[in-house]
């Protein structure tokens, strides 16, 4: 009877289709941390960021979701312990290899910092948005008001400092790229960290709707080109949108199976083009393997598998 019953419990769960679906991002997920377990002492900080979403938002999907068959519930628990060894190994290495970005930026990747847990939400209709074809922030101006705020390993104590340029950087409307997801990723952070309070709480989530608002509309735009050179930005755009708890407009199917298509057969995402500016936080590892691009591709699938999870609740 027991295992008629929890037989009958398993299937009300997939039976939808997505139990294939959910299993295809499972197995991608671990062939990626896998991936970065070998390559442990060649990682950057910005791969720890990844591994350190990968442990938040995965614990805060099994906090969620009380009726996670055992055999899944227990695939996202070895998920979750793969990402913190990655985590917890690999520092070190960055400590000696990237002294002065890991002294900025170390608040980013410190234990629990990414277990955000938004209330689901929707996007709203944006038809003027333009995708400028330049950056309008810099990298170092966005790690400069990170640090501001997170506090430095020289100064670990002296946090929540928004001065006049970053809150002006912050909000500015009308960014587009990367620049657009540093914001949102500067003020996700800055909740996380306790910086916000009441008001600013509500204008915050006001103002991180517009930027996944027109996130979208980008995210669109380059899921239908054919050139790779968009693969990193678009896979950031639905890893931040999707922790903000956009997960119904960013995490739909055909772009959950287009990021598995992208996986190279070593676990990594890497290298398609040819003629590339690689960004001062991107690394190459063996074979073609991009540090950022995994981190962020394995990023964006806790948020695809966060998706699928909702839809079995239902
Ligand atoms: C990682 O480090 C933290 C803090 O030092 C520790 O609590 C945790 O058990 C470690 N996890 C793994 C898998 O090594």
């Amino acid at each position: 009877m027991r295992i008629r019953l929890f037989i009958f419990a398993f299937f009300l769960f997939v039976s939808s289709e997505n139990i294939e679906l959910l299993d295809n991002v499972l197995r991608s997920m671990r062939k990626g941390l896998d991936f970065f377990r070998l390559e442990l002492k060649n990682l950057n900080l910005d791969s720890v960021i990844g591994t350190r979403i990968v442990e938040g938002q995965l614990h805060q999907a099994l906090i969620s979701h009380r009726k996670i068959p055992n055999r899944i519930r227990l695939e996202i628990s070895n998920l979750i312990e793969k990402a913190a060894l990655i985590s917890n190994l690999s520092i070190p290495y960055i400590q000696l290899n990237q002294p002065e970005y890991y002294n900025t930026l170390q608040g980013s990747i410190q234990p629990g910092i990414w277990e955000l847990n938004e209330d689901l939400q929707r996007t709203y209709q944006v038809t003027d948005h333009f995708i400028s074809p330049r950056e309008q922030m810099k990298e170092s101006q966005s790690d400069e008001c990170v640090a501001n705020v997170l506090g430095t390993n020289d100064n670990p104590k002296r946090k929540c400092i928004i001065n006049k340029f970053c809150l002006d950087l912050m909000t500015i409307d009308g960014f587009s790229k990367y620049s657009l997801s540093h914001q949102l990723f500067f003020w996700q952070l800055t909740k996380k960290a306790g910086c916000l309070k009441d008001n600013s709480l509500k204008h915050i989530k006001e103002l991180n709707k517009r930027i996944c608002s027109n996130m979208l509309v980008e995210a669109e735009y380059f899921s239908k080109q054919s050139s790779p050179r968009y693969h990193d930005l678009f896979m950031e755009q639905i890893a931040l949108c999707g922790m903000e708890g956009f997960r119904e407009d960013f995490c739909k199917e055909e772009w959950t199976l287009k990021i598995i298509n992208w996986q190279y057969d070593d676990g990594c995402w890497g290298l398609t083009e040819n003629s590339k500016r690689i960004k001062r936080e991107e690394k190459v590892l063996k074979n073609g393997c991009l540090a950022h691009r995994t981190a962020v591709a394995l990023s964006s699938q806790t948020q695809l598998l966060r998706h699928l999870l909702e839809k079995s609740d239902n």
